[in-house]
């Protein structure tokens, strides 16, 4: 299918600025398999990956091709065929409060060469990704961030975070109810089919998660290079409620490096209910003959400590600000979630950007629902688009930012703000993108 975002034009200001440094900005024909194999190498060459085989890449190209794939080009350069620079886009679904989703411009593949970097090619790209989200209708845009200083400037700010969870298996026993259903091993190649239904309402119970797209599970349980020893050691369970219906999976691998040791690596472990959940971390954790489940990008929040015999056998590391989002169209951003008291509130928003910049009213119903406009009434809160992303999904409350000098209102309303944007669940991401 093709999108409207992925035969719009470069983006004119970015063209100009970067034709100014001598510059090529274009988009990629993902058709044309050379041209999207130099696109990946320099992608590649950015994040220190090793430079993709002909068959990595064309298995790449079906994956992401559907993306709005933008390269820039140095035609002075020995290798003028491979971009410079390097970004890709899409309109994914964010999911928001409320099990709810909207639309948001999820931008990837952000790169600059170190032959090119310090003189703005990275701001041309995303200033242009930002007027190309606008141009699309996206509300909002969002990315994870190799280093967490390099977007704020853009107005983006953490909204979701993730965190590694590790359980020393041999301390923990299960003190979580026995489950009503049954846990069942499928072939990647059988849960392929299945995976895609089950995620589309798992993910809808968590704010911050980003839908996932065909390609990403190819790619996670192995399918697209299946005579691998990484890609035949991933095992993949799904669980069955009392019913038979499947509510929910998890895919893992099993890293062995003593005669003794082993870790349960965890890759995506999704479930639609609180029994699924359960049932799942319990077989996941009674695999015998290894002392470690490590769990990667799991929530800051998980029910899993109240489940074992020991809480203190689970520690949690790599706490990442992980999802970073930036809110574009106020008024359809802030009223695609729900919320959790009704009020009046007035923000004032400080976007030096322009997008975001001005004061709303935000009034929310009991049920939820939120209303949004302009408005030239005095603000009760002001905040900058950086502070809105952080409490857009209810990940950071209005009171923290409050304390860190980060956003000022009368201690009252802030309060007040604080219960109308706290979220159902802990908001959180459980993929890089
Ligand atoms: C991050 C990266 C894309 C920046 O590219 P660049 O063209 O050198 O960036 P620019 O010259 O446009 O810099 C834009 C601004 O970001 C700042 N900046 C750029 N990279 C930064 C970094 N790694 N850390 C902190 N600030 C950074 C610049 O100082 C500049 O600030 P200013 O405009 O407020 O003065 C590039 O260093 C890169 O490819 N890194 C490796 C891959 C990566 O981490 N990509 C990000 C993926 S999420």
């Amino acid at each position: 299918m093709s999108e409207p975002y992925q035969t719009l034009p470069a983006d004119t200001a970015s063209t100009a600025v970067l034709a100014d440094r001598g510059l090529r900005y274009a988009l990629v024909d993902t058709a044309d398999a050379d041209a999207f194999a130099h696109w990946l190498g320099a992608d590649e060459r950015g994040f220190h990956a090793p430079a993709p085989t002909p068959d990595r890449a064309e298995s790449a190209r079906e994956r992401v091709g559907y993306r709005r794939t933008t390269g820039v080009y140095d035609g002075a350069a020995a290798e003028p065929e491979v971009p410079v620079a390097t970004v890709s886009s899409w309109v994914a679904q964010l999911t928001v409060p409320g099990e709810r989703t909207m639309d948001a411009w999820a931008i990837s593949s952000v790169t600059v060469a170190p032959t090119h970097r310090r003189r703005g090619i990275a701001r041309a790209l995303l200033e242009g990704e930002l007027r190309t989200a606008v141009a699309v209708g996206a509300p909002a845009a969002i990315l994870t961030a190799s280093e967490a200083t390099i977007y704020g400037r853009f107005g983006f700010a953490p909204a979701a975070p993730a965190t590694t969870v590790s359980v020393d298996r041999r301390r923990v026993g299960w003190a979580g109810p026995p489950p009503a259903g049954s846990v069942h091993f499928r072939s990647p190649a059988a849960i392929r089919d299945e995976v895609e239904a089950i995620a589309r309402r798992a993910l809808l119970r968590t704010p911050g998660e980003v839908d996932r797209w065909p390609g990403l599970w190819d790619r996670m349980l192995g399918l697209t290079d299946p005579t691998s020893e990484g890609s035949r050691g991933i095992r993949a369970a799904r669980y069955d409620d009392a019913e038979g219906h499947p509510r929910g999976f998890v895919v893992y691998a099993v890293k062995r490096s003593e005669p003794d040791h082993g870790t349960v690596v965890v890759d995506q472990l999704l479930a639609e209910t609180d029994e699924a959940y359960r049932a799942l971390w319990r077989f996941v954790l009674e695999h015998d003959f290894v002392d470690e489940v490590r769990a990667h990008l799991r929530s800051i929040d998980e029910p899993l400590r109240w489940m074992v015999s020991d809480p203190r056998a689970i520690t949690t590391s790599e706490y990442g600000d992980h999802l970073w989002l930036r809110v574009l169209d106020v008024p359809t951003t802030l009223s695609a979630r729900t919320y959790s008291a009704p009020s009046r509130l007035v923000l004032a928003v400080d976007d030096q950007l322009g997008y975001a910049h001005g004061s709303w009213v935000l009034e929310t119903d009991a049920s939820g629902r939120a209303f949004v406009h302009a408005t030239d009434e005095p603000a009760g809160i002001r905040l900058g688009i950086e502070e809105l992303g952080a409490i857009t999904l209810g990940a950071t409350r209005p009171s923290v930012l409050a304390s860190a000098g980060r956003l000022d209102g009368d201690p009252d309303v802030v309060a007040t703000a604080d219960r109308v944007f706290a979220a159902e669940r802990t908001p959180h991401l459980g993929i890089w993108f």
